[in-house]
């Protein structure tokens, strides 16, 4: 049986907290997992339906811009790990409101980091395990890459866009608390995921919605950028294995070896569709729209993961054909959840099922 510890999730109503959440839930019946989220427009805590009446899960509603109600939390619960993924994480929404990025990622991450440095401060091991401060960000703080090339855990930051720059700002706390005050921290830097409970307004759940709905799929550009695409569930995996093997004040790249033009990616996904709808081939792939390119747009990510490969041993699972095709039919049979969080009925969900437990 593992130890008994109690683990603060930050942002586990969110797209891959909730799967970090789940996996640990199910994974740790010995821990205690606390999700900490103020539940934002990419919040929801319908994502976690299947595991919010389990004994050792418990969310606790809180922004990690307000120390006092962390202070309170710590306090209260004796958290011996925290798991931080709360974050605004739409480059888009960066570009026109960059004033709350800086407020949630950095402002929100140098709290955190401080509160469980003051708590933890003549406390190293609060459940009798070691504390630890795990970090999650992702590979856009390295900035953009030409045709050749992959990000490594040294390649230097050049963040270009509000929330990359955030994020980027983010991890330099981390590290500065961890040489200043010698804070305990990991850091991982991850490619793009993909799964189930993504938010409707990021490019592939947002093209399986307009797909579904003969809506026009819009492309930025000519969909010339390359992305590198994770399946969730392996980014959750990797999280498990850094957050109990990963080695103090050091970094993980995380990514798939998977990268795909945009407009390839979108061209499965018609082909995908076509055939799960029934549609002649072909149909889907008529509502593919050109549009005004993103300002700023980053060419190219792609992830050098040797090094968790060889020092912890993470692989990713699926093929990308196997993990788009499972994410598809995911949202075909969840019409109701992507209602629910684009109209708002999840807050309803909220206050009558939560509420009244
Ligand atoms: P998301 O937008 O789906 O979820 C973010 C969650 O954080 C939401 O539940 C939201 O309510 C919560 N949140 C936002 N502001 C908060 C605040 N001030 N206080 C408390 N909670 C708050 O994001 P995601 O895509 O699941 O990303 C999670 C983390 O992983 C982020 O830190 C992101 O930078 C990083 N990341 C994401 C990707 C990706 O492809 N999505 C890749 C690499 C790294
Ligand atoms: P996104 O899912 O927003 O992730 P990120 O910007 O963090 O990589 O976008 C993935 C890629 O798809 C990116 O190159 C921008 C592009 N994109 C579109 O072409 N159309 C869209 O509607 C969106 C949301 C993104």
């Amino acid at each position: 049986m593992e130890t008994a510890r109690k683990i603060l999730i930050t942002g586990g109503a969110g797209f891959i907290g909730s799967h970090v959440v789940r996996l640990f839930v199910n994974s740790y019946p010995n821990y205690t997992i606390f999700n900490l989220d103020t539940l934002t427009y990419a919040g929801n805590l319908e994502n976690l339906r299947d595991v919010e009446s389990k004994p050792n899960y418990q969310f606790l509603k809180a922004d990690i811009t307000d120390a006092a109600a962390l202070e309170d939390f710590f306090a209260k619960y004796g958290f011996d790990g925290v798991i931080h993924l709360a974050a605004e994480s739409h480059v888009d929404r960066s570009i026109h409101g960059p004033t709350q990025f800086a407020q949630t990622n950095v402002i929100g991450t140098v709290n955190l980091l401080n509160v469980a440095k003051n708590y933890w401060a003549h406390n190293p091991a609060v459940n009798g395990v070691k504390n630890r401060f795990y970090h999650v960000s992702t590979d856009e703080v390295y900035g953009s890459l030409g045709d050749e090339g992959l990000f490594t855990e040294e390649t230097p930051y050049d963040p270009r866009s509000p929330y990359s720059a955030s994020k980027a700002s983010s991890d330099h706390f981390v590290r500065a608390f961890y040489h200043t005050y010698k804070l305990p921290v990991v850091i991982s830097n991850c490619s793009n995921n993909y799964g189930s409970y993504h938010f409707p307004e990021k490019l592939i759940p947002l093209a399986i919605h307009n797909i579904k709905n003969n809506f026009p799929i819009p492309v930025y550009g000519k969909g010339e950028n390359v992305r590198d695409w994770l399946f969730v569930e392996d980014h959750a995996r990797a999280i498990d294995v850094i957050f109990h093997k990963g080695v103090n004040g050091e970094t993980y790249n995380i990514g798939g070896h998977n990268e795909w033009k945009n407009i390839d990616l979108i061209y499965l996904l018609c082909k995908i569709m076509d055939t799960k709808l029934g549609r002649p081939e072909g149909t889907s792939a008529k509502l593919i729209a050109f549009v005004k390119d993103r300002a700023g747009h980053d060419l190219r990510y792609a992830i050098n993961s040797s090094k968790l490969q060889r020092e912890l041993g993470w692989v990713p699972s699926l093929q990308f054909e196997e993990g788009l095709e499972k994410t598809v039919e995911w949202y075909l049979s969840n019409q109701d959840w992507l209602h629910h969080v684009t109209s708002g009925d999840y807050l309803k969900y909220y206050e009558t099922q939560y509420h009244q437990r």
